[in-house]
């Protein structure tokens, strides 16, 4: 069973006892043996299954379900996860990755710094394996007894917060612009093989454009943002045809099983990624044996140019102010010298098939004729295949 067949829904107040008892069993089977007796006994004493009720009627807390039976739950409120619980019988079954995700889309509503937590001493290894890193030790006193605790913080991607802001118009303009459908989006479908029947991972889907378009060529599409506002553009595009995950593309996917997808595609977002070896060692993990990596990226030509460095080979983070979707907002992006795109990838065990320096279809000269001829003569997007060597772990 993979966490794909569990359920989430807000929390009712008929919920309440269900949580309670689902509670009282997490906490005695999974936080003996970091705590001792009389510290586990302080955690559970006084708890009340009415207890939950003002977080519920706060719309704060919500249950995961599979085939109607509750399987765990968790409590999120604004640039915080409060707790999850998971019924101890579903350890090790994806549940406690699906309620965190759940949570951090509940904790990023309305919020823009970084997402903090406490965590049981148990589950500081879990958390740390989703992004947090440890602040501070840190500790409450109940009943007498003191209960230590961990604090927590998963930093917020550097674009996040301009992709939060802008979702809807990005999700209106791109439809029409023709950087995107006369341009970057042709180079790239070139370069994928045929997905009928594959299993393909959206990295960076954004509002879903390319899911639908994997669903429409047959694929089995699964998608991957960190910014909660796109994927729910993408959610109203496709329905539950396609599984989502809001996920940070710097950090490990544990969501996702090893040697479960055929292609990796990534357009327009690797920009936003500092550690491309981390990446294509994630990406290499989650592929197939001969699966490949078909992604855009800002050509390094045109980056370098464009923003006016002095050092070409370092990799660093600059700021680009976008116009033309309202006010203009400013989107960070890294920016590296080629080298930085391909050497993390052959390290990882790629091996890059096919790149194309993407020139502007016949369409794009009808539209704006200055800019197409721009584009003929300057680069700014690289498209890539790289695939999985066969003997790659
Ligand atoms: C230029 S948009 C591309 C979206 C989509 N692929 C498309 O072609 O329309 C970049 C996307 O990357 C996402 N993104 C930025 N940083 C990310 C990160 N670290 N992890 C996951 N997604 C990220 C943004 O939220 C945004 O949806």
């Amino acid at each position: 069973m993979g966490a794909e067949e569990l359920q989430t829904r807000a929390a009712c107040v008929s919920d309440a006892r269900d949580m309670h008892e689902l509670h009282a069993r997490a906490v005695d089977a999974f936080c003996r043996g970091h705590y001792s007796d009389d510290q586990v006994k302080a955690l559970l004493t006084g708890r009340t299954a009415e207890g939950y009720l003002p977080a519920i009627e706060r719309d704060e807390m919500f249950v995961m379900e599979s085939n109607g039976r509750m399987v765990g739950f968790g409590h999120a409120s604004r640039g915080e996860v409060q707790a999850l619980f998971v019924d101890p019988d579903w350890a090790g079954r994806g549940v406690g990755s699906a309620l965190l995700e759940h949570a951090l889309r509940l904790a990023a509503r309305d919020h823009e710094g970084p997402i903090q937590l406490k965590s049981t001493l148990n589950a500081v290894g879990f958390y740390r394996t989703h992004g947090f890193v440890e602040i501070e030790p840190t500790e409450l006193k109940k009943h007498g007894v003191t209960l230590p605790f961990v604090l927590m913080e998963q930093t917020r991607p550097v674009a996040v917060a301009a992709y939060e802001s802008m979702a809807e118009a990005y999700a209106a303009a791109i439809e029409e612009n023709p950087r995107s459908i006369y341009y970057e989006r042709p180079a790239l479908v070139d370069l994928l093989p045929d997905v009928s029947g594959r299993r393909v991972l959206d990295a960076g889907c954004g509002p879903g454009a390319m899911v639908e378009w994997f669903l429409g060529q047959g694929a089995d599409v699964v998608g991957v943002d960190a910014s909660a506002n796109m994927l729910k553009l993408a959610e109203q595009r496709v329905g539950d045809a396609a599984v989502l995950h809001l996920a940070d593309l710097e950090q490990p996917m544990p969501f996702l099983a090893d040697s479960s997808f055929d292609v990796v595609l990534s357009s327009g977002t690797l920009g936003y990624v500092r550690d491309w070896l981390a990446l294509f060692q994630e990406f290499s993990r989650v592929l197939r044996p001969g699966g490949c990596a078909v992604f855009s990226v800002g050509h390094p030509c045109s980056e370098y140019t464009l923003n006016e460095t002095d050092d070409y080979f370092s990799t660093e983070l600059r700021d680009y102010t976008w116009r033309g979707l309202g006010d203009p907002i400013v989107v960070p992006c890294y920016r590296r010298p080629l080298e930085h795109m391909i050497d993390p990838m052959v390290r990882a065990g790629f091996s890059i098939e096919q790149m194309v320096e993407a020139v502007p279809t016949k369409e794009f000269a009808e539209v704006n004729p200055d800019e197409y001829a721009q584009l003929m003569r300057r680069p700014r997007v690289l498209c890539v295949r790289a695939r999985k060597q066969a003997d790659a772990t």
